[in-house]
């Protein structure tokens, strides 16, 4: 796959730059530790674990790869690991003659088959406790794990079980908004994943020079000639992401589109993605405290003038209780973050979508 290509890397050799982190996720896994990647949108986390599990395999660790886009609630759960499972075959094949006696689920030819179940939950425990007890080394891999933010203290019980009972089974968590991630990552005193909290592999944007290394290599492999002071333009408008680096790289070489249309398609691409993915956040929240937040941050601001800023929009007086949970879901969710009590927003396509109100 080349290093434009706008799919998620699935081998190492294809991952740009990241052989630390590759080697440290290994490392962790085979420590069996539990792991959560956290970084910005678009930095190559999903990438990071798919091109991850090609090495775990040739260690004897079973992968098992769980998208949880537009999961919801614990039958989605339930239907996302059953289609994770159905990828990886051997694993199916060791747990095939416990899976079919478990209630709630049949084996087929086109793999494992979830039917509405009274008790998702048990399922999905009885599931589990087949691939811990038959299928050896094995990390399962959530990836878009925001999509379970009305995590239960079910969900939560049944990971800690799991952590007791099979420490063959290590989870990776990952995805673009940490809200849920903070359940995981902090558990209070009272939480059942009190004290097994899983280690954190932080996915930085590459640096300046790393990503000029980038767009080089990139362009070499098309053969397509690129002036120094566009690679530079570029570097510095989609500051270090890979993913708009890709997508800018993947116009000019593949579309063929002159220097300042792909970098204006990019932008104009990334901001309609970042758009989606905002209005996903919003969904269920106070709109316009959000809003006005990203959109007085995204020229860099300090608590008092976000505070005067929601106050001026509601024309009324907001308290600092409200206000400080709105700034600590935003930070949980990697949309804003904070240097010493300033408070900015540094995804570029985020700033964009802010500063050229095309959010209301
Ligand atoms: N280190 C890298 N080397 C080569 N390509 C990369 C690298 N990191 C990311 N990419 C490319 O960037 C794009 C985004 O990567 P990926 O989907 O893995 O990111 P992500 O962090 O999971 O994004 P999202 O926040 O949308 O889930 C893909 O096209 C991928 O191929
Ligand atoms: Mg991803």
């Amino acid at each position: 796959m080349p290093l434009f290509s706008l799919h998620p890397k699935e081998k190492t050799e294809e991952l740009f730059g990241r052989e630390n982190e590759i080697e440290e996720l290994v490392r962790l896994v085979r420590a069996r530790r539990w792991v959560a990647i956290l970084g910005p949108r678009m930095v190559g986390k999903t990438s990071l674990v798919k091109a991850t599990n090609k090495k775990l395999e040739c260690m004897g660790i079973k992968a098992i790869y769980v998208n949880l886009w537009g999961t919801r609630g614990t039958q989605g759960l339930l239907n996302a690991l059953a289609q994770g499972l159905n990828q990886e075959r051997s694993v199916l094949q060791k747990i095939r003659d416990i899976a079919e006696r478990i209630e709630g689920l049949s084996i087929g030819t086109g793999g494992i088959s979830i039917s509405l179940s009274r008790k998702p939950m048990t399922t999905m425990w009885e599931l589990l406790a087949a691939i811990g007890k038959q299928a050896g080394d094995c990390a399962i891999e959530l990836d878009e794990v925001q999509e379970l933010s009305v995590i239960s203290g079910h969900l939560l019980k049944l990971l800690a079980n799991i952590f007791n009972t099979y420490p063959n089974i290590v989870f990776i968590f990952t995805g673009s908004m940490f809200g849920i991630l903070k359940t995981l990552l902090e558990p209070k005193s009272t939480s059942p994943l009190y004290g097994r909290s899983p280690a954190r592999l932080y996915l930085q944007p590459f640096t300046k020079e790393k990503a000029t290394e980038f767009l080089r290599r990139g362009f070499q492999e098309y053969r397509h000639p690129v002036k120094e002071t566009e690679v530079n333009e570029a570097v510095e408008k989609l500051d270090g992401i890979p993913g708009w680096l890709t997508l800018y790289g993947n116009n000019a070489a593949v579309r063929k589109m002159p220097h300042y249309r792909a970098l204006e398609e990019t932008i104009i691409e990334g901001t309609k993605i970042v758009k989606d993915e905002l209005e996903h956040f919003l969904e269920g929240r106070d709109r316009t405290l959000y809003i006005t937040t990203l959109k007085v941050t995204a020229t860099s601001a300090r608590w008092k003038e976000i505070k005067n800023a929601i106050e001026a929009r509601k024309g009324s007086l907001v308290n600092d209780a409200t206000i400080k949970n709105i700034i600590e879901n935003l930070k949980a969710a990697m949309l804003i973050n904070e240097h010493e009590g300033v408070y900015t927003v540094k995804d570029p396509m985020l700033k964009n979508l802010l500063l050229t109100s095309q959010i209301t």
